[in-house]
Order: C-alpha cells, then structure tokens, then sequence
C-alpha cells in the first residue's frame, strides 16, 4: 500500500479527535509510489523523507552497512538506496547553497573523489532525527553516540551528510535521483 493511502487509512481511525493533516500534493507530481514526499501532521506524528549521502571517506572506510543499520534500528525505513559518483556538475548542484564560500572548492573535491551511498530514509520527524543521529559537522565535536561522533574527527571529511530540512531534501534527492 502507497504511503498516502495507509496514512489516510490511519488517519480515518482516529478523525474523531481535532486534529491536522496537511499532504503537499504538488511534492508528489511526476514521483513514483515509493518516492512520494509525504508530509502528515496528525498532532504528534509526522511522516517525512530525508536524505542522507554516506561521503566517499565513510564507503572507503566499509561503514555504509553499520550506518544504514543505525537508522533501520532507530525505525526509519529505507526507501532508495543507490551508490553514486558525482561529476563536478552534479556535486556543484548539490552543493550550491555553499558556492562563493571559503571551503566550496574543498568541497567539491572531497565530494568527487570517491563513490558515495545515498539513501532516502521515511519516518516520523525524518529530517531532524536523523540530523540528530548524525551529530555536528565537525566530527571531532560531535557527540558520543552520532555516527561522526563515533566513526571521525574530520570536517570536510565528516562521513555523511544529512538534509537540513525538507525542502533541502526536495532538492538534493532529485540531484541523485534525478
Ligand atoms: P555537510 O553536512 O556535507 O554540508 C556541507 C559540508 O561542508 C559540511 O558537511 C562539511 O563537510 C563541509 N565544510 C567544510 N568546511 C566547512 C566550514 N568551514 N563550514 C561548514 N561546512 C564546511
């Protein structure tokens, strides 16, 4: 079943209480089932995607199994799953809220010198656990228990990256999965 049709299927059960559903039908045009973005707000749950990009230090280092198992234990769904190598184009689009900044250059070079894994993950409040189970960007501050906490000490070698919010992911995900 779609995940919009078994959200509305839930959200029939419970219509009774006041609450407040909202589906971004415009997210959804031209997406296959399964890359629908959903986004249904029915008091205390709410269903989103996100992103994330495993970097080409943490697929060279063979941490992709543990840090996808990270998110499947926590309870998020893998929705798509590919191994990507970015052309400069590509990374400069993906990248391009930095561009103009000190450390873009860096960036784009760290980005393509190696493949990358890149996920959709789907689970309630998506974007900010996993932003939270990925810890700070400088891996040598991130906090015991996050994936860069645990597994670096880089900054622009921070393992993964995670979209920041859902509109970031609109646009990140169509950059890898077109
Ligand atoms: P990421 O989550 O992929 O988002 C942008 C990346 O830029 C960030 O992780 C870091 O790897 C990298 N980066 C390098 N230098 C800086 C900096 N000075 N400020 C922010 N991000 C930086």
């Amino acid at each position: 079943m779609d995940l919009l049709k078994q959200m509305q299927k839930e959200y029939a059960g419970i219509k009774a209480r006041p609450s407040k559903t909202q589906v971004d039908s415009s997210l959804c045009k031209g997406r296959a089932a399964h890359e629908k973005i959903v986004s249904v707000d029915i008091e205390t749950m709410t269903t989103e995607q996100t992103l994330i990009v495993i970097k080409p230090d943490g697929f060279k280092r063979l941490l992709t199994g543990k840090i996808l198992a990270r998110f499947e234990e926590k309870g998020l769904q893998l929705r798509n799953l590919k191994s990507y190598d970015f052309t400069k184009e590509k990374a400069q689009e993906f990248y391009s809220v930095h561009k103009g900044k000190p450390f873009f250059d860096e960036l784009l070079s760290f980005i393509m010198s190696g493949t990358v894994v890149a996920c959709i993950l789907e689970g309630s409040h998506a974007v900010n656990t996993v932003r939270l189970m990925i810890g700070s960007t400088k891996s040598f501050e991130a906090a015991p228990g996050t994936i860069r906490g645990d597994f670096g000490l880089g900054f622009t070698d921070n393992i993964i990256h995670a979209s920041d919010s859902p509109e970031s992911f609109i646009k990140e995900s169509r950059v890898i999965f077109g």
